[in-house]
């Protein structure tokens, strides 16, 4: 599929995630495959301009990271437009603009979910930042601000004739915060507003039927994976061979799901150093373990982990732990398999409350 002058090999992509989209997930998620353009966390236009050293943290990247969507929030049109100027001269595939985030700190400063209420401002800071640069420009929204004001499909509109390459839509109000059921239709509004552009459906993806309803139910041209991505690193690999095939690829095994634990944690190490990397590595890790099985012994100890070496002695540790709730062959008994992944859009009615996928605790926790 095509966003503008952008070929992209795979129709999956990877959703922004502050705190965790940083180069060594995106690298260990491309190593795992399936997935092509991945995106940032969402990064302040005018801290980049001002050469705000977190800011260029936030957009570390290397030839492995190919292509990559930066995102950026803001409400100055003049500064959106200029740090657009700017990826592109750092050779940054697309830039994404954030126009969903419910975060006050973003809104107030008439970022983020705010956007969406006002459409001929926005289209007009767009239309600034489109015609700046050669590389794609893509919004990334909600279907509105609450259930009363569903201004996705106007804004994609607008959008689409301020030259935007392609929409994100993130099949939730911003009232709805992280709660409730992803509304198929809404997205599916999205995609019949715009005439030629690519929209990529958003929420709750966790497996690869959901995304397949997404497809099937919105019309949608590609489907974009947050959290998903956490548990299930193989979603992408997975959900392009189920969409090609129709056949369902076994859950990863075991020690492979550690393999892949182990491989992030190093390249955390890379990227931020041991101390950091492994105090940030302390909310990644319990979301593999999610997918472990039995896991207190684990998380316990993972919440305090400061270097590699204690790394390694919590794994074995919780290695030899594990082995009471296996079988002769070594594999989990059933009654402690971690249950199946079920997308909101995909449980009976009802259901979808209490199975939403948690958002991580700690400073994203307004997401
Ligand atoms: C921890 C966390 C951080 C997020 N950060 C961003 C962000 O920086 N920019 C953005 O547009 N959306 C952000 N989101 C929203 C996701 O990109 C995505 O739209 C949402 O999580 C729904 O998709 P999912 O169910 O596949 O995770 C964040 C969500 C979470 C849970």
């Amino acid at each position: 599929m095509r966003f503008g002058s952008l070929n992209l090999k795979s129709n999956l992509f990877l959703s922004p995630l502050a705190g965790y989209t940083n180069l060594p997930f995106r690298l260990t998620l491309r190593e795992v495959g399936g997935l092509d353009l991945a995106t940032t966390d969402l990064v302040n236009a005018r801290s980049l301009l001002e050469k705000n050293p977190k800011a260029f943290k936030l957009i570390e990247t290397c030839p492995a990271d190919r292509p990559l969507a930066v995102q950026l929030f803001g409400s100055v049109p003049e500064e959106m437009r200029d740090a657009a100027v700017r990826l592109e001269a750092m050779g940054i595939s697309s830039v994404d603009i954030n126009m969903g985030c419910p975060v006050r700190k973003v809104c107030k400063v008439g970022g983020g979910s705010a956007m969406m209420t006002e459409l001929g401002r926005t289209a007009a800071l767009v239309k600034g930042m489109t015609g700046a640069v050669k590389i794609p420009v893509t919004a990334k929204m909600r279907l509105g601000w609450d259930d009363e004001n569903l201004t996705a499909p106007d804004l994609a509109r607008a959008l689409e004739d301020a030259g935007v390459a392609a929409i994100f839509i993130h099949g939730r109000t911003r009232e709805q915060g992280f709660g409730g059921v992803v509304k198929l239709a809404g997205i599916r509004a999205v995609v019949q507003a715009v005439k030629t552009i690519p929209v990529i459906g958003n929420g709750d993806v966790t497996t690869p039927e959901a995304a397949k309803m997404m497809f099937a139910e919105t019309g949608c041209a590609g489907v974009s994976i947050g959290r998903g991505a956490f548990y299930n690193p193989w979603i992408f690999a997975h959900t392009r061979h189920f969409l090609a095939t129709g056949e369902r690829l076994p859950e990863p095994v075991f020690a492979e799901r550690v393999r892949v634990l182990c491989r992030h944690l190093d390249l955390m190490v890379e990227v931020f150093g041991e101390e950091h990397g492994c105090r940030m590595f302390r909310k990644v890790a319990p979301w593999y373990a999610k997918r472990f099985g039995p896991a207190n012994e684990f998380n316990k100890r993972i919440v305090r982990l400061s270097s590699k070496a204690e790394f390694r002695e919590i794994l074995e540790n919780y290695l030899h732990w594990r082995k009471q709730f296996l079988d002769d062959a070594g594999q989990l008994k059933a009654n402690y398999q971690p249950p199946p992944m079920v997308a909101s859009f995909m449980q009976p009615p009802g259901a979808a409350q209490r199975e939403q996928i948690p958002v991580p605790r700690g400073p994203v926790e307004v997401w």
